[in-house]
């Protein structure tokens, strides 16, 4: 049997097999609840019999959330509009994932297909906040953080992990890519801060650190805990792979079991190395990318989903994202 195919245990999780769904974003979620559209979306991918399905970007908070159309995990009604999914997936020996984020200053949007970008107050949008008062390109400026409210949003991100254990969920990831608000602190090119949250890396990584070590402590020590980071922001004076080698490094330690590490610089800007840059010549075409046209023009819904379909190709083709794997802390996640 191949290495693909053949069982994978972290911790007292067993996963039938190392095909494993990576999160993906549906803006399809009602107040924060997951729907009819998670259900058709997750199940159909269940009946592909993966060894595990992460589910998108989940919101501890409200104002965590991506858009006005992600899902969150604020409270136990909004864990349990996630248990027929689980319960489907585990009917077919499926083990299911969540991935709990906080989108920080590139939070309060409309979905992706809606005819303008930013979410008001009416539409359900709220101010954004980050590890300092700078904005993401195009975006508004966010409100800094304060050490008391990073403390707080640690525990939620502690309770909501607790909540998903609880509703079902077998692995707990905690998002700290794609520029979303652990990216934020980590780096020195988003994070001007002067507290002990800024500056060194020690500072700019503690806040990762203590949310990690927060979950850790709050989900039974046979639950997998992920956390995804972005390994490089391939820019001068940014974050790179040396820092990500060390921060997997203080990761392990925490009882962290994987890094899938992506590569997502938060600026479309970012030079990536020429052979890479080959493969992304319709890169504004990604639904995370800053220049989206669909912001600009999408209007049609079917039009989004053929964009979408698109976009999960171009994706897999993405070299950034798809060359650098997962850092496995485990010896069975070696692939032989
Ligand atoms: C439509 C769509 C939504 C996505 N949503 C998320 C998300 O919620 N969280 C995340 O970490 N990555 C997200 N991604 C990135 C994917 O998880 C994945 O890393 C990317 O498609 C590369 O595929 P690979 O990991 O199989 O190489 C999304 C990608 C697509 C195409």
């Amino acid at each position: 049997m191949s290495a693909l195919f053949s069982p994978l245990k972290l911790r007292d999780t067993e996963f039938p097999n190392r095909v494993w769904v990576s999160p993906m974003c549906q803006y399809m979620a009602t107040d924060g609840h997951v729907g009819p559209w998670h259900s058709a979306h997750l199940g159909a991918l269940a009946t592909g019999a993966p060894g595990m399905i992460m589910v998108e970007a989940t919101g501890v908070t409200p104002q965590g959330r991506i858009s006005i159309g992600c899902p969150s995990i604020e409270d136990d009604a909004h864990a349990m509009s996630f248990k027929p999914m689980i319960d489907f997936a585990h009917s077919l020996n499926v083990k299911m994932g969540i991935q709990l984020a906080h989108a920080g200053r590139k939070a309060s949007t409309m979905r992706p297909w809606d005819d303008h970008r930013m979410a008001s107050t009416q539409e359900g949008g709220w101010q954004a906040v980050s590890s300092s008062a700078t904005a993401f390109e195009g975006y508004p400026i966010p409100r800094e953080l304060t050490t008391d409210e990073i403390k707080v949003i640690t525990e939620h991100f502690a309770t909501a992990a607790a909540r998903a254990v609880k509703v079902g969920f077998d692995v707990i990831e905690i998002h700290a890519a794609h520029g979303y608000l652990m990216h934020q602190f980590y780096s020195p090119l988003m994070n001007h801060r002067t507290d002990e949250y800024g500056g060194s890396f020690e500072n700019r990584i503690r806040f990762l650190l203590e949310t990690t070590q927060a979950v850790r402590n709050a989900i039974p020590q046979t639950t997998p805990l992920l956390v995804r980071i972005s390994a490089t922001d391939w820019a001068d004076n940014g974050w790179n792979l040396i820092d990500s080698i060390e921060l997997c490094t203080q990761l392990k330690s925490l009882g962290v079991d994987q890094v899938p590490s992506v590569i997502g610089p938060d600026r479309c800007q970012t030079k990536l190395p020429s052979p890479l840059r080959l493969s992304h010549p319709h890169r504004s075409q990604h639904p995370h990318s800053r220049s989206r046209p669909h912001h600009r023009t999408r209007t049609s819904r079917t039009h989004h989903r053929h964009r979408r379909s698109r976009c999960s190709l171009l994706s897999a083709c993405n070299a950034p994202q798809s060359t650098m794997g997962t850092y496995g802390f485990r010896e069975t996640q070696s692939p032989n």
